[in-house]
């Protein structure tokens, strides 16, 4: 990407004091404020229900911020519907994964290719990333296993060749074998330049890949650091995640 796209010191995703509820009574993120800068992968951590699905609907246009800015090179998401955010380059893997269970993989992963920004992700790349999904190409997007649909999930936001991947939970019970898979696939896709937002549980493997983290507590950013920050304070971080 040119500095030009990414914006100045390649900065992609600028958040500041977001706030965001459900109704009008209930207020679930509170002055959020976070950067995301091109290339890197950051996390988003907190225990069940502190706000991490939350944030991510804001930023992909299917919660609407109270107040705050959400800015993604240069374009303000705030009132952006989800649609017109994802042609800007933001790429969800849902949590739950919600693929189209009558369509094949196949069909999945054609319904959003799209090709505006590179043409890096086809039905090609994605195959060769998870071959798994080309043994499972005509089969019904239903009957696959776990990991599988999850597979397809990634792959169906790639194919919108997303400028960030924003991942909520895309190892959430799954096998070992299977999530390891997943993992190397992330770090293929970091090594490959791509930005990534994730929610997972998974400490370990998110210390190994992760160049920022961010801890949500009852809707408040409790805790910020890079890499080298995390390492250091991952104690008084796992006492916010209680674990
Ligand atoms: N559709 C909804 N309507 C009303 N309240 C909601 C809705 N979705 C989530 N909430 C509430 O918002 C708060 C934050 O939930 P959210 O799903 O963002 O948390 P989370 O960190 O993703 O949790 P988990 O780890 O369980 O996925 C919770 O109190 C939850 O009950
Ligand atoms: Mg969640």
């Amino acid at each position: 990407m040119s500095p030009a796209t990414t914006g100045r010191h390649g900065l992609l995703l600028d958040v500041e004091h977001l706030c965001a509820g459900y109704d009008d009574s209930s207020q679930v993120l509170f002055d959020l404020c976070f950067s995301i800068h091109a290339h890197q992968v950051t996390t988003l951590l907190g225990r069940n229900g502190m706000g991490k699905t939350s944030t991510i609907r804001c930023l992909t246009g299917l919660l609407q911020a109270r107040s705050g800015k959400i800015v993604f090179q240069g374009h303000h998401l705030e009132r952006t519907p989800a649609h017109v955010i994802a042609r800007h380059g933001l790429g969800l893997v849902p949590e739950g994964r919600q693929i189209f269970p009558r369509l094949t993989v196949e069909e999945n992963l054609m319904v959003a290719a799209r090709t505006d920004f590179s043409n890096h992700w086809t039905l090609e790349s994605t195959y060769a990333l998870f071959p798994r999904l080309r043994e499972r190409r005509h089969q019904g997007g239903g009957t696959l296993s776990g990991g599988e649909q999850q597979m397809l999930a990634i792959g169906r936001a790639l194919m919108t060749n997303p400028k960030l991947l924003i991942l909520d939970e895309a190892t959430e019970g799954l096998a070992p074998l299977i999530r390891q898979q997943i993992w190397d696939a992330l770090a293929l896709l970091k090594r490959q330049g791509l930005s990534i937002l994730i929610v997972d549980k998974n400490l370990d493997a998110l210390e190994s890949l992760a160049d920022q983290h961010l801890v949500l507590e009852k809707g408040r950013m409790v805790w910020s650091g890079d890499a080298a920050a995390f390492k250091l304070h991952r104690h008084d971080v796992q006492r916010y995640l209680g674990v």
